[in-house]
Order: structure tokens, then C-alpha cells, then sequence
């Protein structure tokens, strides 16, 4: 097992050691776990390749660390809590035992499927046990897992198929969300028909809705997996072979496929969940978020189960069948971490503390929050109401191309501060630069947040685009990883993460390009030109705001929105519905063509006043009418 780190000093030391002798510092880490060869260098880097590989040719599978490291001792041990969308359904306990034998079946299955050592497969399935099956029994024979949030369109599928050449879809019948029965299965057979790579896809049944199957290529999980064996030899695998590509959004594009490898994702994901949330042998943990997202992979997943950890597995929302439903299930197991988002927070704190008397919520001991800048005030109230003033606030900060949390409080060892990710995590060398790429050394200083040391679970490239990879993370400032992000180091040393300065905005925290949600509103076939940016959403922390030049003819305002609203939903997803559209006459441009996002962006969170010198655009009117018109 890996030694947590216990106090403040403690933590200390470690970061100095990690900073001093990185390959020691990890190398001890890493010896935790079960290599089938130890590795011949700790790390190998070059962020101009970009070129990192951690643990060189060292072999290992991830599973057996998740598996069979486990059995002796914990065997027994819930490794999975499944709570259902509806709490009259009944929840499922998956121990390790049971896991193993499902991931070894799954496994079997796959293979007698036709999918090899480093073929793609598609994951498009809901919050159920066996979605996390999948995953581990593609990583157990050395297939290579992409998951898609099923949320996201037929196109936006599609688009992720073609970009792997995935071989395999594996998805289910329906998805429960709330009151709603979500259709999955129709939406993989109408991608389907813009690809033409996969062979097969296998079905979960869990809502028992009718769907088509069509014959030779789909076949439903309980057929696929009869009487196949639960028994099976892990794949060996090299500690730079893909291990899983996620897509995300960026700043230009279609979304890349981040790509994480074997060995340093597992040391890291298992590393930082263990330190950060101080799980200790016996905890119950649940993280709220959804395994198509980084932080379902690495901290429901991945993490904890490499920890041993008991972690839970939520179908639904937050709010379903009532806005206690939370804390009901916090309650209910008992639960020690809670990891959400601070939209979730914003959202329940908006039904009133009352909502949470009827709960003891007497086992929390650490309260975590990911995915966007948490505000004062929501800090404040999961503190005070949810953790009694009891329980640390672990405000992490990270991304899907970082693997894992790069910065965090480490729970009950660094003092905490209202809306600040605090320190780095050992063996995270972060350096803030200003826009002339000069280093901006000691404290009370702000500008882009960079990191200057490979940590074992960056990514290594983006899927079939190396370059993509390298002009995006690494070419803004050379021999740095760029995170898009800008941050203030304080007076004390602690980092406070201030958002996004690039064109992504962060909807619930939800990563969206702005370029993209343009694309997608422009195919509306009235729409002229588009532009959107983000503004501050009292829930959401961003909401999406479109600008959209339209033909109107013969077509009312609010209809056009509404078919505008339809078309984003069909090529991206509901997700990136825009919240506000505003029709306007034109758009600021510069007289190269440029459009004027600042200005836009100012109006949009209704700085209408300030808006500088807009008399150098090509057409400084628009300007005018946009801002008298602004919703
Ligand atoms: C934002 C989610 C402030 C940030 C794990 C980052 C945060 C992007 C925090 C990555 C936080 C994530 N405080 N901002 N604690 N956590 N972000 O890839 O802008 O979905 O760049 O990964 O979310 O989003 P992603």
C-alpha cells in the first residue's frame, strides 16, 4: 500500500523530495503495485516532442492490480455500490470477488467478439456496475476503452467512432435520468450508419424499452456473456501502451482524444486518490460524477479500485425524486468522501438548507469539488451545512489531459481556503507565466498556469494527431504544459484557480469550445454567422450565450431560436444548448475580419458600459444595437 501522507510537514517534505529526486520519489511509489517487469528508467521526457514515458518498458496489466491484488485480503469487500435512479429499485454490491469474475467474463467475451490487443471500443452506456466491467475487461486484454457520455448526439458519437476506427460499440437498450427514460441504443444505430469500422455491438438491457437489434452485428450483454468463462489470463502489457482514449473539448475544432497510457496513469490515479481524499481500508466513497467524464475514470473507476476502495456508483441526478436525494443515499451507506461539482452544489444550495434536516450526514469526514471554479458562497455552504463545519473541502483542480489531480488540499493535512485548490500535489512542478512567456516567480502574482515537470499521468498525445497535441499543450509557451487556464498564486503560496482563458467555456462543468457550439449552430441552414462565448450563470457557473446573424425570412424569432436550440442538440447533445440567443445585425470585427470577442463577452455579462476603444472595428454600429438589444 502506499504511505499517505499525514501532516503538513509531512506533505512538505514530500513535495521537496519529489522535486528533488523525481525518479526515487515516484519509483517508491510505484513499487506498490504488481509489475510483471520492473521498469529499466523511472521517466524519459521531452515536452518539445512531445515524447514523456514514465516507467520504462516496464510490464504490467491494470487489472490484476485492481483484481487480483486484491483478492486475498479483500475478496469480500464491496468494491462497487450500485444505487439505482429509482430508490425503490433494488441497489447491487459488487464485492471483488464478483468483479474479477465479471471483468474475466466480460473479458472472454470480448475476445470471442473479435476484438484484439489495441483495437478501439466505444463505451455508450449509463451509470450501471457493468459499464465500469467494460472498461476494466478492455483494459484487461489490452483493448483500448473510449467513453462516451450518453448524453452526447448520434453525430457527436459518430464523429468518436470515426476518429478511433473503434471496432466494437458497447451500449444499452435505455438510460434512466429522473422521471425520463433516455433513448441510447437508437442513437448508436443512427451513428452507425455515418461509420464503418465497428462490427459488433454488444446491448445491456436496463429499461426494457424496444429496440431494433440488427442481425450479425448486435447482440444483447446477457446472450454475450453465457456460459462464457470467468476465468482469464490478463493481457501483459507495455507501461506506455494506450490504455483509454477520452475526447474533449478545446479551443478550435472537433473535441481531440486525449490519450492516457498503463503504468503512470495507474501510479498516479491511485496515488492522488488515496492522498487527497485519505481514504482509509473500510471508507465508503462516492463521487457523483459520470464515468463519460475524466473524473468517473479516475476517480470512481480507476482510482479508488486500485486503492481497494468501496466506491458508489449513482444512476441518477441529484435532484430525483427529491432534492434530499443525496443526502439520503450519503446516509444510507454510510458514505466517508463525497466528491461532487460545484454546480451540484449552487444547485441543491438553491432548495435551502431545510432540504438537509432530515439527514444525519454524521459520516462524512472529507467533501470534495471538481470541475470548476467553486465559488465563495457555495464553498461556504457545503462547509457549514453539509460538512457541519466538520469535514476539509478538497477543491481539486485538474483536467482530462492531466490524468489526475494536480492540485488539491490533501484532506485534514493542508489548511484550506475558501475557493483556492491550495497547494500542488507532490511531483507537480507548476509555474505561472505571464503572456510574454517570462516566469512569474514568488507570491501575489496571476497569469496562465503551467507546468514545467512531466507528473506520471499526462497525457502522452492526442489520438492520430500528435501535432494537434504538441501546438496546443505545448507550443503557447515552450518547454511548458499549458493548461488554458489562469490562475493567482497569494500572499501565502496558494493557488487559486480563476477559469478558463482560452475559448472554452465551462458549462456545469462541462467543457465546451466555443468554436464548436458554433459550427453547430451555423448548420442551421437560416444562420448567416454565429459567435458564442460564456457568462456567468448563477448555477452553472457559465452559461452559453449565442450571437447569431439570421435570414428571418418567414420565420418568427422564437421559432428560429427554438430550431437553433434543436439543431446544437442534434450535432453535439443537449448539453451545449445555448441558454441565451440574441439575433443581431451583425458582428464586431476587426478590419482584419476578427470577430471581437472581448466586447461580446463583456456585454454578454452585462458590462455594457465598459466596453474600451471600439471605433478601429470595421463596423463599430453593431455594437450599439447589440448592446441595446442584450437579454
Ligand atoms: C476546470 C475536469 C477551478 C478548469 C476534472 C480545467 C476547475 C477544466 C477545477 C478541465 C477546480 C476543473 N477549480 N477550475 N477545482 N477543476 N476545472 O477536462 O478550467 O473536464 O481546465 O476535467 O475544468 O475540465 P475537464
Amino acid at each position: 500500500m502506499i504511505n499517505k501522507i499525514q501532516t503538513l510537514s509531512g506533505y512538505f517534505y514530500d513535495y521537496q523530495k519529489s522535486v528533488q529526486d523525481p525518479e526515487h520519489f515516484w519509483s517508491r511509489i510505484a513499487d506498490a503495485f504488481y509489475w510483471h517487469k520492473r521498469w529499466d528508467k523511472v521517466v524519459e521526457w521531452d515536452f518539445d516532442g512531445p515524447d514523456v514515458k514514465w516507467f520504462k518498458n516496464a510490464k504490467l496489466n491494470i487489472t490484476e492490480n485492481i483484481l487480483e491484488r486484491h483478492l486475498f485480503l479483500l475478496g469480500d469487500k464491496p468494491a462497487i455500490i450500485w444505487e439505482p435512479n429509482d430508490p425503490k429499485e433494488d441497489n447491487r454490491t459488487i464485492s471483488y470477488k464478483e468483479l474479477y469474475e465479471m471483468v474475466c467474463q466480460f473479458s472472454n467475451t470480448l475476445k470471442e467478439n473479435g476484438v484484439e490487443k489495441g483495437d478501439r471500443v466505444i463505451i455508450y452506456m449509463p451509470m450501471v456496475p457493468e459499464t465500469a466491467v467494460a472498461m476494466l475487461a478492455c483494459a484487461r486484454i489490452g483493448a483500448v476503452h473510449s467513453v462516451v457520455f450518453a448524453g452526447f448526439s448520434s453525430q457527436s458519437l459518430a464523429d468518436r467512432i470515426n476518429d478511433c476506427e473503434a471496432k466494437m460499440v458497447l451500449t444499452s437498450d435505455g438510460n434512466y435520468r429522473g422521471d425520463k427514460k433516455i433513448e441510447v441504443k437508437s442513437v448508436v444505430d443512427e451513428a452507425l450508419k455515418s461509420t464503418s469500422t465497428v462490427e459488433k455491438v454488444i446491448v445491456y438491457q436496463r429499461t426494457g424499452q424496444e429496440v431494433t437489434m440488427t442481425e450479425g452485428r448486435d447482440i444483447w450483454w446477457h446472450d454475450a456473456i453465457e456460459g462464457v468463462s470467468t476465468e482469464n489470463k490478463a493481457e501483459i502489457m507495455d507501461s506506455e501502451d494506450m490504455l483509454f482514449i477520452l475526447y474533449t473539448s478545446g479551443s478550435t475544432g472537433k473535441p481531440k482524444g486525449v490519450v492516457h497510457t498503463c503504468g503512470g496513469y495507474m501510479v498516479y490515479s491511485c496515488y492522488s486518490f488515496q492522498n487527497v481524499f485519505q481514504y482509509n481500508q473500510g471508507d465508503v466513497y462516492w463521487c457523483t460524477a459520470d464515468v463519460g467524464w475524466i473524473t468517473g475514470h479516475s476517480y470512481i473507476v480507476y482510482g479508488p479500485l486500485l486503492a481497494g476502495a468501496t466506491t458508489i456508483m449513482y444512476e441518477g441526478v441529484p435532484t430525483y425524486p427529491n432534492p434530499g436525494r443525496f443526502w439520503e443515499i450519503c446516509d444510507k451507506y454510510q458514505v466517508n468522501q463525497f466528491y461532487t461539482a460545484p454546480t451540484a452544489i449552487r444547485a441543491l444550495q438553491a432548495y435551502g438548507a431545510e432540504v438537509l434536516k432530515p439527514y444525519k450526514l454524521d459520516s462524512l469526514r472529507v467533501l470534495g469539488s471538481v470541475g470548476e471554479p467553486i465559488n465563495e458562497e457555495a464553498w461556504h455552504w457545503y462547509h457549514d451545512h453539509v460538512g457541519k463545519g466538520r469535514c476539509p473541502v478538497v477543491d481539486t483542480w485538474w483536467q482530462t489531459e492531466t490524468g489526475g489531480i494536480l492540485v488539491s488540499p490533501i484532506a485534514s493535512v493542508t489548511p484550506t481556503k475558501p475557493s483556492y485548490a491550495t497547494l500542488p500535489l507532490p511531483g507537480v512542478q507548476l509555474a505561472i507565466l505571464d503572456n510574454d512567456g517570462n516566469e512569474l516567480k514568488g507570491n501575489s502574482v496571476e497569469g496562465n498556469l503551467c507546468v514545467k515537470f512531466p507528473w506520471p499521468s499526462i497525457l502522452r498525445t492526442t489520438y492520430g494527431d500528435h501535432d494537434r497535441c504538441k501546438q496546443t499543450y505545448f507550443s503557447s509557451f515552450k518547454g511548458y504544459y499549458f493548461t488554458g487556464d489562469g490562475v493567482k498564486r497569494d500572499e501565502d503560496g496558494y493557488y487559486r484557480i480563476l477559469g478558463r482563458v482560452d475559448d472554452v467555456i465551462n458549462v456545469s462543468g462541462h467543457r465546451m469550445g466555443t468554436a464548436e457550439v458554433e459550427n453547430a449552430i451555423n448548420e442551421h441552414p437560416k444562420v448567416v454567422e454565429s459567435a458564442v462565448v460564456g457568462y456567468p450563470h448563477d448555477i452553472k457557473g457559465q452559461g452559453i450565450y449565442a450571437f447569431v446573424i439570421c435570414d428571418m425570412e418567414g420565420r418568427s424569432e422564437e421559432n428560429l431560436k427554438q430550431e437553433i436550440r434543436v439543431t446544437v442538440s442534434k450535432i453535439i447533445g443537449p448539453i451545449a444548448k445555448p441558454d441565451k440567443i440574441q439575433i443581431v445585425p451583425g458582428l464586431p470585427k476587426t478590419r482584419s475580419g476578427k470577430i471581437m470577442r472581448r466586447i461580446l463577452r463583456k456585454i454578454a455579462s452585462g458590462d455594457t458600459e465598459n466596453l474600451g476603444d471600439t471605433s478601429t472595428l470595421l463596423n463599430p454600429d453593431v455594437v450599439d444595437d447589440i448592446r441595446e438589444n442584450v437579454i
